[in-house]
């Protein structure tokens, strides 16, 4: 039977463990899919997409740098990439691209997976860059109560802020520093890069409420010192490994119109990661 031929496109990609993730999806669905990687030079994005589809693919995901220019490479926008001015997902229609984003549906289904509520919680929302502002709009969609945005840059979250005061869905939206983050929350999700630059956790311990879900966006060891500093502070820790099998399904679903289980997914991504693999 031939496949339906997938990809994700980023600079670095090998180390991308979506082919695994879409693997599993195939097998799981009976989905005729075969997924592959493809690394895009800094300047040559739109080429890799276009060389793409003149083999024939049918879709692709995007990861770092190309989020921002895939919304401007894509014909039609899905609501949720149209507000988070980001694609992480393009299924190509025929002679159309179709620009969607599934980062946010990632992390709430996620936070959902982890048991927690999000509706009428209070959330921090630490960070205020790209992968801040792919999952607000979702989050907001959820329903929380209060959500604070704080970052280094203040305005940066304020301009968070103004972009999303028409979606906050009656929820209390707003910026502030890292210094001056007021109160304790529910859900503390850090969006930073700060671990990247070998930073610590940019924000208090009080922000937690007992028994909070701590979560960061990322996982391996660039998520393992907000982890830590999440139970010291009676958290409860959540790397963004489960974000990234949502984030996935979500895209799978985009493409073939089918949601795939993601708990075992997830639980063999695990398995394999603690073996090294
Ligand atoms: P991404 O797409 O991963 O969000 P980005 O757009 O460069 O990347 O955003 C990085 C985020 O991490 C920003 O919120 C940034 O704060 P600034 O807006 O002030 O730059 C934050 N960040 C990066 N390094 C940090 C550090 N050492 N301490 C605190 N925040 C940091």
């Amino acid at each position: 039977m031939s496949e339906d031929r997938y990809c994700v496109i980023g600079n670095p990609v090998e180390h991308s463990r979506s082919p695994w993730i879409h693997a599993r999806f195939a097998e799981q669905t009976g989905q005729p899919v075969a997924y592959g990687r493809r690394l895009a030079p800094l300047d040559g994005f739109a080429a890799t997409v276009r060389q793409f589809r003149q083999e024939g693919g049918l879709g692709c995901n995007v990861t770092v740098p190309f989020k921002f220019e895939a919304a401007a490479l894509a014909d039609a926008l899905s609501a949720r990439a149209r507000q988070a001015g980001a694609c992480n997902t393009l299924r190509f229609d025929g002679g159309q691209v179709f620009g969607d984003n599934t980062d946010g549906a990632g992390l709430v289904g996620d936070i959902r997976a982890a048991g927690v509520e999000l509706a009428g919680r209070d959330l921090l929302l630490v960070g205020a860059g790209g992968a801040a502002a792919g999952v607000l709009g979702p989050l907001l969609d959820a329903r929380p109560r209060r959500v604070v945005i704080a970052n280094r840059t203040p305005a940066k979250a304020q301009a968070l802020v103004d972009g999303h005061a028409t979606i906050a869905q009656g929820a209390e939206l707003l910026a502030c520093g890292l210094d001056d983050i007021a109160g304790a929350f529910d859900i503390v999700v850090n969006a930073t890069a700060s671990s990247l630059a070998g930073g610590s956790v940019p924000v208090p311990g009080r922000v937690l409420r007992p028994g909070a879900l701590a979560y960061d966006m990322m996982y391996g060891p660039a998520a393992e010192g907000f982890l830590a500093w999440a139970r010291a502070h009676g958290g409860i820790a959540r790397d963004g490994l489960g974000m990234l099998v949502e984030q996935a399904a979500a895209s799978f679903f985009v493409w073939r119109g089918v949601r795939p289980d993601t708990a075992p997914v997830l639980a063999g991504l695990r398995a394999l990661l603690s073996a090294g693999g």
